[in-house]
């Protein structure tokens, strides 16, 4: 403003004044400088002490000369943002920050967990630039906290939780942190581009699942079924990170995101060592693999934070409730008031390999099956309560003080799991899984009316390639199951 009148002044004056005028530019020039450099700079810069230990030292900080505040680099200022799991390398370090979400259960501090991978032996030391608003050249610089670490396999790197926090105070009172930075010395230089915020909201009576990361081919007809049974049972959401999907599979995803039901997320790592991530069959199950997929459940922990309940979970697995629950939603409704301090509730899984196949089902895939056998206490899964969780994994769950977690019994759910024995499950003998020792299994039975009537209403014809399956479209169509009085009667409550 200053530097413009002094311009405008100088235009309409003749040559011969000019000299003076230059000195008193100059001169103002000075004393903004001096102004903006002062310690009472209005640009509130922050650094906290002690990075480590986790401590907050609110009172030492300190503001700093914000020389670089008159900068006219508005590139800098308003920076395109990273989308979430594309990957933001912190510079000098070998640490790489996937999602930044709030923690929604700290409040009224703002707590920002980065999901992260890190070369074990990385300096861990970095900073966040927490910034509220959409101008970028105004921050808090806060030291990063190593929350959690995955140490069970070593791989090139290790899935990891970092957190920043700051209090509204720290922020001119926001309560809102929009955009993190990331900083390996000071955000004043070498900042990384953004990456947006997510703040997940509050969704009372609502369960959601998470299915880690998808890759190559699932079958469109078993997919199908998994979607409109988990519709059936009363999910809200369904998240899935997808990397590397066959075009046929892909379909289907597309579809359920249309409708609402599916949140998809790229798993998309971008100059991991120079070369995107694709998973296949084949390298689907390494070390690396495993830290990828325990992260992606990690990031469900935080990003389906507002739900009362959420449940880790693969496309082959069925969580079956027992009568007279309907829905899991309502299962889950009872279980939370019979056990008011549980953070988690553990399914134990009964194993239907796929040459166990009956085939008294004419039409539906899952339901052709009529005997499975328990493998506990291998592949548990869980569903947990977010608020009451400290950490939630593929098949660990650890509480919050004071919470605790719980077995759902087998009079209440039937969690089915659809797939062959895997030799990993090191105590399942599998060639002793007979047929005949194994148990009737007939929970689904009582869903298939219903499963087929959601089935048909679905556009089929485009989801499911002729060439994958030449009748199970015209069959499910012409079933009468799902049109008739059936279902009708079974549509509230089963008694
Ligand atoms: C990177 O970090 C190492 C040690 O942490 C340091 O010696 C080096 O100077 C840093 N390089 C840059 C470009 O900051
Ligand atoms: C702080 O907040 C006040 C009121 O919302 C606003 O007028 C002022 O510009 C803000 N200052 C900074 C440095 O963001
Ligand atoms: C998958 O779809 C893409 C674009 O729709 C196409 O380019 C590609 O050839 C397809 N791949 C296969 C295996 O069909
Ligand atoms: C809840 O408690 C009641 C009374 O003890 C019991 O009858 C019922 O089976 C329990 N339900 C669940 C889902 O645990
Ligand atoms: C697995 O079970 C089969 C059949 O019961 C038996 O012959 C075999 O010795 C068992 N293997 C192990 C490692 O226990």
């Amino acid at each position: 403003m200053l530097l413009q009148k002094f311009h405008s002044l100088a235009l309409s004056m003749s040559p011969r004044c000019l000299a003076p005028i230059f000195f008193a530019i100059i001169f103002a020039n000075i004393v903004i400088y001096l102004l903006w450099t002062s310690p009472a700079s209005r640009v509130p810069v922050r650094r906290r002490s002690n990075l480590d230990d986790g401590e907050y030292h609110a009172d030492s900080h300190r503001k700093i000369k914000g020389v670089y505040i008159r900068s006219l680099d508005m590139a800098q200022s308003y920076q395109q943002s990273i989308p979430h799991w594309k990957g933001v390398w912190i510079p000098n370090r070998s640490i790489q920050v996937m999602s930044v979400i709030e923690d929604i259960y700290q409040r009224p501090e703002i707590k920002i967990v980065l999901l992260s991978f890190l070369k074990h032996s990385s300096n861990r030391k970095f900073y966040c630039c927490m910034h509220w608003s959409d101008d970028l050249r105004e921050f808090v610089q806060v030291p990063a906290r190593l929350d959690y670490i995955d140490l069970r396999y070593m791989a090139e790197l290790q899935g990891a939780a970092f957190e920043c926090s700051v209090r509204p105070s720290e922020m001119n009172g926001s309560h809102r942190v929009k955009y993190v930075s990331f900083a390996s010395e000071s955000c004043m230089d070498n900042r990384t581009p953004p990456m947006t915020v997510m703040t997940p909201e509050r969704r009372t009576f609502e369960f959601a699942i998470c299915t880690k990361v998808v890759y190559d081919y699932l079958d469109p007809r078993r997919l199908l079924e998994w979607f409109t049974f988990m519709e059936v049972m009363g999910a809200s959401k369904i998240l899935t990170f997808h990397n590397n999907v066959h075009n046929d599979t892909m379909t289907v995803l597309n579809y359920f995101a249309k409708t609402g039901l599916l949140e998809l997320i790229e798993f998309d790592p971008r100059n991991r060592g120079g070369v995107s991530v694709k998973y296949t069959a084949r390298n689907g199950q390494t070390h690396q693999a495993h830290h990828d997929k325990t992260l992606a459940a990690r990031d469900c922990q935080y990003r389906l934070s507002g739900y009362d309940y959420v449940m880790t979970i693969d496309f082959d697995e069925f969580p079956v409730p027992r009568r007279p629950f309907g829905t899991i939603s309502f299962l889950l409704e009872e279980l939370a008031r019979n056990f008011s301090d549980a953070a988690a509730f553990r399914m134990e899984p009964i194993l239907l390999p796929p040459d166990w196949l009956s085939r008294k089902e004419p039409v539906l895939y899952h339901w052709q099956f009529t005997r499975g056998v328990h493998i506990r206490p291998y592949g548990n899964k869980w569903v947990y309560a977010p608020p009451f969780t400290w950490m939630a994994s593929t098949h660990n769950v650890v509480p919050k003080d004071g919470y605790k977690t719980y077995v759902v019994p087998q009079e209440h759910l039937h969690f089915l799991h659809f797939r062959s024995c895997k030799l990993e499950w090191h105590s399942v003998n599998c060639s002793s899984l007979y047929q005949r020792l194994a148990q009737d299994e007939d929970s689904l039975l009582r869903f298939a009316d219903r499963v087929l009537s959601k089935l048909q209403r679905h556009p089929l014809e485009k989801l499911i390639p002729l060439s994958t399956s030449f009748d199970y479209t015209s069959k499910v169509r012409k079933d009468p199951r799902g049109r008739g009085k059936l279902f009708e009667k079974t549509l509230l409550f089963d008694t």
